[in-house]
């Protein structure tokens, strides 16, 4: 009898065990959109359009707080966890203090939240210790929310890759920036397709004349058209793979000279290079729900062993 207890107490921490786990990483399906037929996509900031509600899941809008203003949109960035945000490093150089930040997650319209719209506080705020704001170098930060979301059809984490892969098709990139170089955002997500170059053609002497590195991607349109700009930085540029039926997290928004300049594409984060920076930095949490459940697991564990 005493035997048959132990099982069940060992099969009760197992369990407990794998709970936490799974719900602090949260990794297990990322890339897919629940609403969005994949089949269907169509293709098609600067030279985009409204976005549909539900088409990026993982979109974020990271909002910085001013006394008598309130809390306003500096940044886009993606959900990678269930209570990770990968963003720009330049985003936070005015202001590096986690306190004065929110990350607001399934957003369409910036001013009308819908009942499933997320804010979140900020609990840290990881920035790559080698960014270099001459250059650009390294421009990768991460926000670790303070609670995590739950994913459902209009909240989802995107793929980080491992392998670095050449055939990128298609690509989006996403935002509420400008939509001219002197401009001012939107309210509602934008979206555009956009084709990534090889470094070499963005690096000419009359493009990005060797400033480019390879921890860089290079993205946009040859003739201009289409761009990130002035308030998109730190949000995605993603590309679906068939193969798999996912989005991959391929760049981090983060410069251009001018936006939707001909021969200056936008310049983006290489993430695939950040892999390892990046999971060495998740700063993993047992979630609220898990915590609250440990005691009623111990009580049951010990009433298990004990009367049986
Ligand atoms: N640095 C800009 C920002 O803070 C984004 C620039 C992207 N520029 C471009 N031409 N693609 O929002």
């Amino acid at each position: 009898m005493r035997k048959e207890a132990m099982k069940v107490q060992l099969k009760i921490i197992q369990h407990l065990a794998n709970c936490i786990t799974f719900t602090t990483t949260g990794r297990k399906n990322c890339g897919t959109r629940p609403l969005m037929d994949e089949k269907k996509t169509e293709s098609r900031i600067i030279g985009g359009h409204d976005a549909m509600v539900g088409s990026w899941p993982w979109q974020v809008s990271l909002q910085h707080y001013t006394i008598g203003l309130g809390y306003f949109h500096l940044c886009g960035g993606s959900l990678i966890t269930n209570n990770t945000v990968l963003t720009a490093a330049h985003c936070v150089k005015k202001n590096r203090n986690a306190a004065f930040w929110r990350a607001v997650i399934a957003v369409h319209h910036l001013h009308a939240h819908n009942y499933y719209t997320r804010k979140r506080r900020v609990s840290t705020i990881t920035v790559h210790s080698d960014y270099d704001s001459e250059s650009y170098e390294n421009d990768i930060a991460l926000f670790t929310l303070i609670k995590h979301v739950k994913y459902n059809n209009y909240i989802q984490p995107i793929c980080i890759p491992e392998n670095d892969t050449i055939d990128l098709y298609p690509c989006y990139i996403a935002g509420w920036g400008n939509t001219k170089e002197k401009g001012v955002g939107k309210l509602i997500l934008q979206e555009a397709q956009v084709d990534v170059f090889p470094l070499r053609l963005c690096n000419r002497y009359d493009s990005y004349a060797g400033r480019l590195t390879e921890n860089m991607v290079c993205a946009g349109s040859l003739t201009g058209r289409v761009d990130s700009c002035q308030g998109d930085s730190g949000g995605p540029l993603m590309c679906y793979f068939r193969n798999v039926s996912r989005y991959y997290l391929i760049g981090i928004t983060s410069f251009g000279l001018g936006c939707g300049r001909p021969r200056y594409p936008g310049i983006y984060v290489r993430t695939v290079n950040y892999k390892n920076w990046i999971d060495a930095h998740l700063i993993a949490k047992t979630t609220d729900v898990s915590i609250r459940w440990v005691p009623i697991y111990w009580i049951v564990a010990w009433t298990v062993f004990y009367i049986l």
